[in-house]
């Protein structure tokens, strides 16, 4: 029996699949679904909760996938497991993501210490208090993206700032223009207490018509009943870019490593932040941005980070309903958790 083998390590990577679907993701949709055999843990995508409108080319849901293999990574740091990460082992057209392999050993100290705010961090679209966020903080970030090869880019000048402002603008009133894609939000905003995915409207902001919003977030109150309050004017927030160099699908994994590594370390340092990618997902609006801010990177989300009161978490499917167990998991005499 080998090290990899051994009953440990299965339970290792066990948990690292129920600290994976702790992930933020696109509508939280939960586009995953796990393999687990005695020696790895696959991370898939699951194809049937792309979003059809709004993500035509899969790449919000394979941010959203990378987001949970960055969970998978921390928890087994945590565990004190050096884990080994395939990333897109059989090419961008297989559903499989990432395959994890762990070995105790020299495990990454960084990781193991944001596993401690995995339960912690959420999405919390208030409006935020006017801190300034501390430049120190706001390095760790940028270095944050960097260990994940990717680039993270504070959005400070004032061209920039209004650029961003009316690129989101511009995407928002086009995406809300489509009955298509307003149908399909809907379709992810309940309050049905036996859904485990989408948005309840504890979560999301109430639109009235009223915001000052210079960057206005996505309008997910379809329903006029969302229980956080509408926006105020605080447009000082502090935003970033979070890009890569390529538009490939291993990019896209990347960027969602990277994504949730700059969210739990903003956790971490008591701040919250929402995403926004509305900007993005209008392939005009996503061009302009790409040519303002150099063309050789490839711009995916743009964070808002700040403090106010905590926002519930939201819901998670069952992790024994999207996993699987390959055949020689059940070899294993301690299959527990
Ligand atoms: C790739 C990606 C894109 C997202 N885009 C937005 C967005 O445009 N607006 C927004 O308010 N939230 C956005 N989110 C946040 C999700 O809605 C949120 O993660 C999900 O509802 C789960 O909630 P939680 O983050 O509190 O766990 C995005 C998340 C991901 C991973």
């Amino acid at each position: 029996v080998t090290a990899i083998d051994t009953p440990s390590v299965t339970q290792a990577l066990r948990r690292a699949a129920v600290a994976a679907v702790l992930a933020p993701s696109i509508h939280n949709t939960q586009p995953w679904s796990f393999v687990l055999t005695r020696g790895a843990l696959e991370i898939h995508a699951d194809p049937s909760r792309r979003l059809r409108v709004l993500d035509p080319q899969g790449r919000q849901l394979v941010i959203s996938v990378g987001c949970a293999v960055f969970n998978a990574r921390a928890e087994l740091a945590q565990l004190g497991y050096d884990a080994k990460i395939e990333r897109l082992p059989y090419g961008p057209e297989s559903t499989l993501i990432a395959r994890i392999t762990a070995q105790s050993g020299a495990y990454d100290v960084v990781l193991a210490g944001l596993s401690g705010v995995l339960h912690d961090r959420h999405t919390n679209r208030r409006e935020f208090l006017p801190d300034v966020i501390p430049e120190t903080l706001v390095e760790e970030l940028i270095a944050a993206a960097v260990a994940e090869h990717c680039i993270l880019s504070p959005v400070v000048s004032e061209d920039h700032r209004a650029l961003v402002a009316r690129l989101t603008q511009q995407a928002d009133t086009m995406l809300n223009g489509d009955a298509a894609y307003r149908a399909e939000l809907r379709a992810w905003i309940t309050d049905d207490p036996a859904r485990m995915d989408g948005l309840t409207s504890a979560a999301i902001p109430h639109v009235d018509g009223n915001s000052h919003q210079n960057v206005p977030i996505r309008d997910f109150d379809t329903r006029g009943d969302g229980s956080i309050p509408a926006a105020g004017e605080n447009n000082d927030e502090c935003l970033l870019l979070l890009s890569t160099r390529d538009d490939s699908p291993l990019a896209w994994v990347r960027a969602g490593e990277a994504l949730e590594r700059i969210l739990l370390e903003i956790t971490r340092a008591g701040f919250m932040a929402s995403p926004m990618t509305q900007l993005v997902e209008v392939p005009r609006t996503r061009v302009e941005l790409r040519l303002a801010t150099g063309a050789s990177t490839y711009p995916h989300v743009i964070l808002r980070v700040g403090r106010a009161a905590p926002t519930p978490a939201t819901r998670r499917r069952r992790l024994v309903d999207m996993i699987e167990f390959g055949g020689d998991y059940h070899d294993d005499p301690q299959p527990t958790i």
